[in-house]
């Protein structure tokens, strides 16, 4: 019974914030006066300036407009640390596990106000002011976790870039947030292997201007280069500078980051949050969804380089006194029990991970699973992409033991928090489905063509959001235009998500994926347009088209078709070239799955590649190929099929 519906046990409804009846009664409270109800969410937080008006939001594409709690003051990292010292100080803020599985670092509150206070009076001394963009290229280690705090501690902006992307990835980033400081460390490490992140900074700063400086923290003590001009180290810069350091006065609506993601044209967007609204939404969320409670030990396996790593591993559960696990690893290492062993290790009581790692591991059999004892684990968590039955399942039976709810939960970098989900004691699940809206959150299905909202329950179309919640992003950085333009324009009076839904005859939506150009790889977004630009900026290739295709593992796969120079030949060598080429130019989360060298592409007569024609054989789907003649030379179509399986 792969569709069964699991209703919440009595056990879990006993002991959980909240009932069904409850989140019924909650929810609707939440829509009919959205005022009242965030009005009293907001005052989870410390205030300096208590809020007087609480929503001013135009989703109207002439003006687009968000704020939520607009004269309200307040300190974020104040709210994640100075506030619980007297309750909680020498409670653990942050369990740090290493990639090696003997050595975990556990720090407590006072802990964590004095790194994050030195932290802040380095960057202070280095000259970072308050609205200025700092770049963050650093593996998961609490430095990363310091380093975000410290920036919100002075009212500096964070844009935290994954340490996965490559040199110019990070140049890229540092140019369109005008940073002038990059953090790094001498190198990362997960699964036992190193990547040379200051040597990359080195690349990228050479792409950058002259006066970017770099503070580098120590993480394996490997060589590294250093510029005397231009390069600190943060062992050396905190001897210079005392443990105190007061929390900047920020208003609600002031940038807490930037965030670079893919969109389906052109370069990463950087997605901006703000204080207030999003600090509220990441803490309510995060106790709700998990049913995170007093004691409780909550780990989310995500990396700080994504949306999900900012929410929930540091943001959420700090403003929460929760305990957090840092995790520095890699599933599988040093063997596919890792997680399982962490969970046990830490009695970890919530797990929040990404369906392409349940299936990895679903892959390599319960042994590694039954190896531990899981016994602590209360809610388990899936995020990124949608999950299919056969994995749910296994986490619900084999990880869960039938015991712990599974919370899937849709949310995107734009949402700032979670925004459909079911909540632990109050939702019935079904395997692949996210369940139900989040308090406050509307979701809407529209008709692709006519754009008109679909009122009866059981419906398909594109997802959109009816009305604003506090954790939405607020702009583009530089490119409010962009913002207006990618989100409420195609379907006017809406925020478009990009993904297309499926609502059924209980008001359950079934996210189905992105309707655009982006696709989910391994729960990491990509434009295609990027991987496409990458790939014709190699001197052999006169033109390229990426789709994705469904991959057993990673959720989608990148399939390129290449149209090489006249003079060029294909070859094993130059597939294989074009793969290395396209992990330098954006890192190894891009590599390219499949290259099809292709003597042309399917265009229109006036030039337009035909995607959907692209995807359907990359999908190895030719039946339902639709429509071919509008293109300028139909025969192209049969080339690529005929060379499908030479790849
Ligand atoms: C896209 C957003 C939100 C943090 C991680 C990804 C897909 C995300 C789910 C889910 C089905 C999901 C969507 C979305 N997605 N969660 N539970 N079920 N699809 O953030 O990189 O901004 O990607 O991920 O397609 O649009 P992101």
């Amino acid at each position: 019974m792969l569709d069964a519906t699991h209703p919440p046990s009595a056990e879990i409804t006993s002991i959980a914030h909240i009932d069904e009846a409850k989140y019924e009664e909650m929810y609707a409270a939440s829509i009919a006066d959205p005022e009242a109800f965030w009005g009293e969410a907001g005052k989870r937080l410390d205030w300096i300036k208590p809020y007087t008006k609480v929503k001013n939001t135009s989703f109207d594409h002439h003006n687009v407009d968000i704020k939520w709690f607009e004269d309200g003051t307040l300190n974020v990292c104040a709210n994640c640390v100075d506030r619980h010292l007297e309750t909680r100080g020498t409670q653990t803020a942050i369990i740090w596990e290493s990639d090696d599985p003997n050595i975990a670092q556990h720090i407590t509150y006072n802990e964590l106000h004095d790194q994050v206070s030195k932290f802040a009076n380095v960057l202070h001394a280095l000259g970072v002011k308050k609205g200025e963009r700092v770049v963050l290229y650093l593996p998961m280690i609490p430095a990363a976790a310091y380093a975000m705090l410290a920036c919100a501690r002075i009212g500096a902006i964070h844009s935290i870039v994954f340490a996965g992307f490559s040199a110019d990835a990070l140049a890229d980033r540092i140019n369109g947030s005008g940073a002038k400081l990059v953090v790094t460390a001498d190198e990362a490490i997960r699964g036992g292997r190193a990547t040379p992140l200051k040597k990359n900074v080195d690349e990228a700063l050479s792409k950058c201007d002259a006066d970017v400086k770099c503070l580098m923290v120590h993480r394996t003590g490997g060589d590294v280069a250093m510029n005397p001009e231009r390069d600190y180290i943060y062992a050396e810069e905190v001897e210079r500078v005392s443990s105190h350091c007061a929390p900047v006065e920020m208003n609600a609506e002031d940038p807490l980051f930037i965030l670079y993601t893919s969109g389906s044209t052109g370069k990463p967007k950087g997605v901006v949050h703000t204080s207030g609204g999003y600090l509220t939404y990441a803490a309510m969320t995060h106790q709700y969804v998990f049913d995170y409670q007093e004691g409780d030990v909550y780990w989310c396996t995500a990396d700080v380089g994504w949306v999900t790593g900012h929410s929930y591993i540091v943001y959420g559960p700090l403003a929460n006194g929760a305990t957090t696990v840092m995790f520095e690893g890699v599933p599988n290492y040093p063997d596919a029990s890792r997680f399982w062993q962490v969970c046990e290790k830490h009695k970890v009581n919530q797990f929040y991970t990404a369906p392409t790692a349940i299936r990895m591991l679903m892959g390599l059999g319960a042994d590694f699973v039954e190896s531990a004892d899981l016994s602590s684990l209360r809610v388990l968590g899936s995020v990124g992409e949608p999950i299919n039955p056969e994995a749910w399942n296994w986490y619900n039976e084999v990880v869960g033991k039938g015991n712990c709810p599974i919370v899937d939960t849709f949310w995107q970098t734009e949402t700032g928090g979670i925004l459909i989900t079911p909540l632990p004691g109050a939702t019935a699940t079904k395997p692949g489905s996210a369940t139900r809206p989040f308090f406050g959150v509307q979701p809407v299905v529209l008709d692709p063509h006519s754009g008109d909202e679909i009122a009866q329950t059981e419906c398909e179309g594109v997802l959109a959001m009816g009305d604003s919640w506090p954790g939405q992003s607020r702009t583009i950085w530089g490119d409010h235009a962009r913002f207006v333009d990618t989100y409420f324009t195609q379907y006017k009076g809406y925020f478009f998500t990009g993904d297309g839904c499926r609502r059924d005859s209980d008001g359950y939506y079934w996210i189905t994926g992105r309707v655009d150009d982006v696709i989910n790889v391994s729960g990491h977004r990509m434009g295609t347009a990027e991987v496409e630009s990458a790939l014709v900026a190699h001197k052999a290739v006169s033109e390229a088209a990426v789709v994705g295709f469904p991959h057993d593992l990673k959720g989608q796969g990148i399939w390129c078709y290449v149209t090489l120079m006249t003079g060029e030949a294909p070859s094993e060598e130059l597939r294989a070239a074009l793969v290395k080429w396209v992990r330098h130019e954006i890192g190894p989360i891009a590599k390219p799955d499949v290259i099809q060298f292709a003597p042309g592409l399917p265009k229109t007569r006036s030039g337009k590649i035909m995607r959907r024609i692209l995807r359907k054989i990359a999908e190895d789907d030719y039946g339902a190929l639709g429509d071919t003649s509008t293109l300028a030379d139909p025969s192209v179509v049969d080339d690529l099929i005929a060379n499908r399986g030479n790849t």
